[in-house]
């Protein structure tokens, strides 16, 4: 790696063993440890997961960063500071958040993701680092250094939105999970999780945008040739509040162990905005299905699930299937 890369990953480590001190050490740090301890995470998860607290002060990290001998014009562009608008100088870009540390695949820190304490709507919830020449958001998967070897063990990748999950899914002992940054998964993302995983089970949260996820990243996944299954949260829960309100055990049986397959999915997803006590919702809902049913080619499935359509409707199933020949 040429410096540049090397300069901004040791300010990086440097900046997360600072906020991991600050979390776990230091009276500033207190009211954010608690606040994750409220939410369950572990000391062990902390340590793991090198969670941190940045302090309330512009110029807490660029003063050491400065006394470390890095040039903070470079730490610009590493996204740790930012530029003063009179250009006098440099401040801190994260202030007052618990630190995340995002890792690249061989687990050198390249960028922070920061919470806000609060609850109101005034600030983004987090923060994140810009793209930089050793961040790429679209690039970069949470945990990935982590869960590699249990994901080559097990053939599967769990999938999750966002990387508290996969902190609390590690903490409840399911090992093999990765999270995309939000709600977009790229090729990329899909390239490097097809290298090690068969099976990849989406886990997204229960509210609307979570579903419409679900949807998105399933039909990525099966068009790159993976084995995929959906796991599905009751609710609008995200994976985090379940093993909160249900306990790990109810979350690795009930739900990451149970996970649906991609056209029971799509039936969900497809009654989810629909009450089948209404006509235009019934044939909709037919409607909807067999359009996916049409592109999947096993036979099997395909009359599987008419039956299950008929079953659930009680249109016949004869005249589903000459629908369904219709559309093909
Ligand atoms: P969520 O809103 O589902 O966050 O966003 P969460 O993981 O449940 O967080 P908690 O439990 O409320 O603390 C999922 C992911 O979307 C990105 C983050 O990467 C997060 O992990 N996100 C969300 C942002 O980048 N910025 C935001 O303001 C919100
Ligand atoms: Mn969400
Ligand atoms: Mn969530
Ligand atoms: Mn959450
Ligand atoms: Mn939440």
């Amino acid at each position: 790696p040429n410096n540049e890369f090397k300069h901004m990953v040791e300010a990086h480590t440097l900046a997360a063993n600072f906020y991991s001190h600050l979390l776990l050490n230091t009276v500033e740090g207190e009211e954010a440890l608690q606040y994750l301890e409220k939410r369950g995470f572990s000391r062990e998860s902390i340590e793991k997961y090198r969670i941190g607290w940045s302090l309330n002060d512009y110029s807490a990290l660029s003063d050491l960063l400065k006394r470390k001998r890095f040039e903070l014009r470079e730490m610009e562009q590493a996204g740790l500071c930012i530029m003063k608008d009179d250009g006098t100088g440099y401040f801190d870009r994260f202030r007052g958040r618990i630190m995340f540390p995002l890792c690249d695949d061989l687990g050198n820190v390249v960028a922070f993701s920061g919470r806000t304490l609060s609850s109101g709507k005034q600030e983004a919830k987090y923060l994140n680092s810009p793209e930089t020449p050793i961040f790429e958001k679209g690039q970069l998967l949470y945990n990935f250094h982590n869960a590699r070897l249990n994901v080559r063990k097990t053939g599967k990748v769990i999938l999750f939105e966002g990387f508290m999950d996969t902190i609390s899914a590690d903490r409840a002992g399911v090992q093999n999970s990765v999270a995309v940054m939000g709600t977009s998964l790229s090729e990329t993302h899909l390239i490097k999780l097809k290298r090690i995983a068969k099976e990849i089970i989406i886990c997204c949260d229960g509210d609307d945008a979570g579903w419409e996820a679900s949807k998105r990243f399933a039909s990525m996944a099966l068009k790159k040739g993976m084995e995929v299954r959906i796991a599905l949260l009751p609710g609008r829960m995200d994976p985090d509040d379940y093993i909160a309100e249900y306990g790990e055990e109810a979350f690795r049986e009930k739900i990451i162990a149970n996970p649906h397959s991609y056209m029971s999915f799509i039936m969900s997803y497809a009654k989810r905005s629909k009450n089948l006590s209404y006509e235009n919702d019934v044939l909709q809902y037919i409607h909807e299905v067999l359009e996916e049913l049409a592109s999947r080619s096993s036979p099997i499935e395909r009359d599987l699930y008419i039956h299950q359509l008929s079953t659930e409707t009680g249109i016949t199933v004869e005249a589903i299937h000459q629908q369904f020949m219709k559309m093909v």
